[in-house]
């Protein structure tokens, strides 16, 4: 079967994984109204093209915190990946590392961070601030050992979103998938009616993050730190303050608060707020296509990360289905930038955009 979009790869995902993996990929929280608007937000973004412009030499290249990426994209940081392909977050880095973009580790990889880190490519951490200061600092400081080029540290998450088909399904992870980055003990892999024991796991695990924790990771290491979740504006600005080298604009793939606003509704406000600013303003939730990526550069992101989509090609195809994913989204974005008439990924930041108002 012959993929054209990632939309093909997202069936042949769904039909390879069990109903309660599928769900734990694909779902959100509470009525999932966040994660339905992400995507309804994009698709009623429309952009205004140029014409008549010089293409021949066009690239999509793009830098992100100072390193090159063959387009403005990163594979976003995703939980458990063994959960959708035995090789899972080796399969997922791998394809990253051929495809020129980088890849974020997670706190709750289920291979340990320095063996994907050892893959190679440009590997970037995420953080989950855990209950005990000394150890969120620990895998800091491991994460800058093995090679990694970033911290990014997700700062919407004081606790875990209320995940309704996780806690139908009364998810837990099977014995074969472990947090291989600490001793996590029994609680992720405990079934029980109407919990979710991921959600009870980071639970007893995780802490809410403060400002301070924000500073204590800057003054622990060297490396750029990003802010993943951040929607207000205000916030924005305060990372600019806490010197973050980015920010991700994000409501998690709709995955914490439901009803929360998609990041693509709030990125022009807060790219225009930061105008000026050397870091990094990134983008995720419902980036499907090459063109959805145009849109997040015009309304003023560096760059997007991706999350499902990226899992979806996991599932079906492992190393392979990853690639297969970001070679689809280069494509499509080359095609994308050209016919808005923008040889560079920098031409398409002067891009105009629309919202419609109809539908
Ligand atoms: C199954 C799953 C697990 C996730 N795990 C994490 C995580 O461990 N840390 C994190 O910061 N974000 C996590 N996210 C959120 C993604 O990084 C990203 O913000 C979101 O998926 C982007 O939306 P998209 O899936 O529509 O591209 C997860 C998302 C999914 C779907």
């Amino acid at each position: 079967m012959t993929h054209v979009c990632l939309d093909d790869l997202e069936r042949a995902a769904r039909d390879v994984l069990s109903g309660e993996n599928w769900d734990f990929l694909a779902g959100g929280s509470g009525a999932e109204a966040s994660l339905a608007a992400n995507r309804a937000a994009l698709e009623r973004i429309f952009v205004i093209p140029r014409v008549l412009r010089e293409l021949t030499g066009g690239t999509v290249e793009a830098e992100l915190l100072g390193g090159h990426a063959a387009l403005p994209a990163v594979v976003a940081p995703v939980a458990y990946q063994r959960l959708f392909h035995p090789e899972g977050e080796l399969a997922a880095a791998r394809a990253a590392r051929d495809a020129g973009v980088p890849y974020t580790i997670c706190t709750l990889s289920s291979v340990p961070l320095e063996e994907i880190a050892a893959v190679g490519g440009r590997p970037w951490f995420q953080l989950y601030w855990l209950r005990d200061e000394k150890r969120s600092l620990d895998l800091v400081r491991r994460a800058e050992d093995a090679g990694c080029e970033a911290i990014v540290f997700t700062v919407d998450v004081p606790w875990m979103g209320r995940r309704l088909r996780d806690m139908r399904n009364g998810f837990a992870l099977p014995d074969s998938v472990i947090a291989a980055n600490f001793d996590a003990g029994e609680a992720a892999h405990r079934r029980t009616r109407g919990q979710s024991a991921v959600a009870d796991h980071t639970a007893r695990e995780f802490a809410p993050a403060t400002w301070e924790s924000v500073e204590a990771v800057r003054a622990h290491t060297d490396l750029p730190v990003v802010l993943k979740g951040i929607l207000a504006v205000e916030d924005a600005s305060r990372a600019v303050d806490a010197g973050a080298a980015g920010i991700v604009v994000s409501n998690h793939g709709g995955r914490q608060l439901d009803g929360a606003v998609p990041g693509i509704e709030m990125l022009g406000e807060i790219a225009a707020a930061l105008s000026g600013w050397e870091g990094e303003v990134l983008l995720d939730g419902g980036i499907r296509s090459g063109g959805d990526i145009l849109k997040a550069i015009a309304l003023g992101a560096s760059g997007v990360l991706v999350g499902r989509p990226a899992m979806w090609g996991l599932a079906a195809g492992g190393e392979d289905g990853v690639r297969q994913v970001l070679d689809l989204l280069t494509v499509e974005f080359r095609n994308a930038l050209g016919l808005a008439g923008c040889g560079s990924v920098d031409a398409a930041r002067r891009l105009g955009t629309r919202v419609a108002r109809h539908g």
